[in-house]
C-alpha cells in the first residue's frame, strides 16, 4: 500500500522542503495507521496548498498593522427618506422594470462560521422564534413576497457556503422543500478556504493529518463567484444587478426596487445601503472615501477625532454605518472577480499540533487567519451611490447568543416591522 504513495509522497516532501513547511509532512506510518484513503486526501489538500501565496500572507502578517493610509473625506449620500414621491415611484418603477425583464439576482452570504452565536449548524438554520422558523426560511419568504408584490418571475437567489457548512445547508433545504422555490432557481457555491499559519509562518495542522483552514472571509465572494461561474450563470440569465447581503440580518431586503432603481439610475458600478449610527462607537464600519475613492473604514480602525466629527448641524461626518447591504452591477463582479481582494489579518487562538505531534490548545492568540472584506470592492469602482435607510426598517442583525444584536432583538425587531406593514 505505502508504495503506491511513494512517487506523491516525494514530490510533496520536496515541496513542503522548498517552502519550509516540512511539519505538514504525515506521520511516517500513516496509510498503515490512518489508512490509505485518509493518506490520500491528506495529501490532495497539500497539493492545493499555494505555499508561496501562503509565505506572501504570512510577511503580510508580520508588516502590517492597520488596514492603510490615505486621505480620507465624506461621502455623498442620498436620504432615502428625503426622496421626493415622484423621485421616488420613478426609481422604484425602473427597479421593478428591471425585475420582470429577469435583470436582478439575490445573493445570500452564509458562509460565516457564526462563532459569536454558538448555534451547531450553519446559522442560516437558526431560529429566532418566528413563523418562518429559521432565518433562511426568512429570506425565501421575503424574496417570494417580492416577486408576487412586482409581478416578476421567482427572484434567481444564490447562496454562498463554505466547506465547513455547505453539505448542511443542501441537506437543510432539501429538508424543507427549498421554502416554496423552485430548485432551478436556488444555486449554492461555496467560498474558499485558507490555511492558519503561526506566528512563526508555519502552517498549523489541528490533528496529524489535517490541515487548520479557515473561510477567507466575506470578500472571498467574487472569487468564488467568479470561479464557480455564478457570474456567467447570471449573465447568461440576463441578470444586470445583483444583491449581496448577508445572512444574520433579519430585516435584509434582498430585494428592494428602490435599490435596484437607484442603482440603474445613477448607472453606479456599486451601491450600499447605510443607516446613521446609534453613537460614534457603534460596532460598525462607516462609507467614506480615501483618496477619492469609496471605502469603509472600520470599526476597529477608526480614530476618535474622525468618528466624533460633526458637521454644522451637529449631524455626524462619518455616521452612516455599512450593513453588508450592497448592489453591484454584473460588471464590476466580473472585475472584481478577475482582480480578486486583498486579505487582511485577523490573530486567533487554534489548536494545533506542535513539533512533538502532540495536540496542544493554547491560551493566548497563536496564529493568523486570512479574510478579504466584501467593502474593499468598492474602491475598484469610481462611482458608487449610497442611499441611507431606515434602521428599524432594514437592520436586525442576529450576532451574539444574548444582548445586544442577540436572537431575541432581532425577534422584537422583527415582529414590530411585520406589525408596521414594513416586510414589503
Ligand atoms: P460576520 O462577520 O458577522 O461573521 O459575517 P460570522 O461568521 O457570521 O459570525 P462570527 O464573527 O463568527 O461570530 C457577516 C456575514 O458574512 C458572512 C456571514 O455568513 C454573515 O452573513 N460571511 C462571513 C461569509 O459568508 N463568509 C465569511 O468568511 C465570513
Amino acid at each position: 500500500m505505502e508504495n503506491t504513495f511513494e512517487k506523491e509522497l516525494s514530490v510533496i516532501r520536496k515541496k513542503l522542503a522548498a517552502f519550509g513547511q516540512e511539519q505538514l509532512l504525515p506521520p511516517a506510518d500513516a496509510a498503515g495507521v490512518y489508512g490509505g484513503s485518509a493518506l490520500r486526501e491528506y495529501l490532495g489538500v497539500l497539493e492545493k496548498i499555494d505555499f508561496e501565496q501562503m509565505n506572501e500572507l504570512y510577511r503580510f502578517a508580520r508588516e502590517t498593522s492597520s488596514g492603510g493610509e490615505g486621505s480620507i473625506s465624506p461621502i455623498p449620500v442620498t436620504v432615502a427618506a428625503a426622496l421626493s414621491e415622484r423621485k421616488r415611484a420613478r426609481l422604484f418603477a425602473k427597479g421593478e422594470k428591471i425585475l420582470r425583464e429577469g435583470g436582478f439576482a439575490a445573493v445570500t452570504m452564509a458562509g460565516g462560521q457564526g462563532t459569536r452565536l454558538g448555534h451547531d449548524g450553519p446559522k442560516g438554520t437558526y431560529d429566532i422564534g418566528v413563523a418562518e422558523r429559521s432565518l433562511f426560511g426568512i429570506q425565501a419568504k421575503r424574496l417570494l413576497r417580492r416577486a408576487e408584490l412586482s409581478s416578476c418571475p421567482q427572484i434567481p437567489w444564490y447562496i454562498m457556503t463554505s466547506g465547513e457548512n455547505d453539505a448542511q445547508t443542501r441537506d437543510f433545504f432539501r429538508a424543507n422543500g427549498y421554502f416554496g422555490y423552485s430548485e432551478d432557481n436556488v444555486r449554492f457555491f461555496t467560498q474558499f478556504m485558507l490555511p492558519m499559519v503561526d506566528f512563526d509562518g508555519l502552517i498549523v495542522r489541528d490533528a496529524p493529518m489535517h490541515v487548520k483552514q479557515g473561510a477567507d472571509g466575506h470578500g472571498g465572494i467574487f472569487r468564488a463567484m467568479h470561479r464557480h461561474g455564478i457570474v456567467s450563470d447570471m449573465r447568461a440569465r440576463g441578470v444586470k444587478y445583483v444583491f449581496i447581503g448577508g445572512i444574520d440580518n433579519v430585516l435584509v431586503k434582498l430585494c428592494d426596487p428602490l435599490f435596484i432603481g437607484f442603482t440603474a439610475d445613477g448607472g453606479y458600478g456599486a451601491a450600499g445601503k447605510s443607516l446613521i449610527k446609534r453613537d460614534p462607537r457603534e460596532k460598525a464600519g462607516v462609507f467614506c472615501l480615501r483618496d477619492g475613492r469609496p471605502h469603509v473604514v472600520e470599526y476597529t480602525e477608526i480614530t476618535e477625532e474622525m468618528a466624533e466629527a460633526v458637521d454644522g448641524n451637529g449631524d455626524y461626518i462619518y455616521g452612516d454605518a455599512h450593513i453588508l447591504c450592497n448592489m453591484f452591477s454584473i460588471g464590476m463582479l466580473e472585475t472584481a472577480g478577475e482582480k480578486g481582494l486583498p486579505y487582511h489579518v485577523a490573530v486567533k487562538k487554534t489548536k494545533y499540533i506542535d513539533r512533538e505531534g502532540i495536540l496542544r490548545e493554547p491560551d493566548a492568540p497563536n496564529a493568523y487567519k486570512f479574510e478579504a472584506f466584501i467593502f474593499d470592492a468598492f474602491s475598484q469602482c469610481g462611482n458608487m451611490g449610497i442611499l441611507r435607510v431606515k434602521r428599524e426598517d432594514e437592520f436586525a442583525p442576529v450576532k451574539n447568543r444574548e444582548g445586544e444584536d442577540s436572537p431575541e432583538t432581532a425577534r422584537a425587531l422583527y415582529e414590530s416591522a411585520l406589525r408596521r406593514g414594513a416586510l414589503d
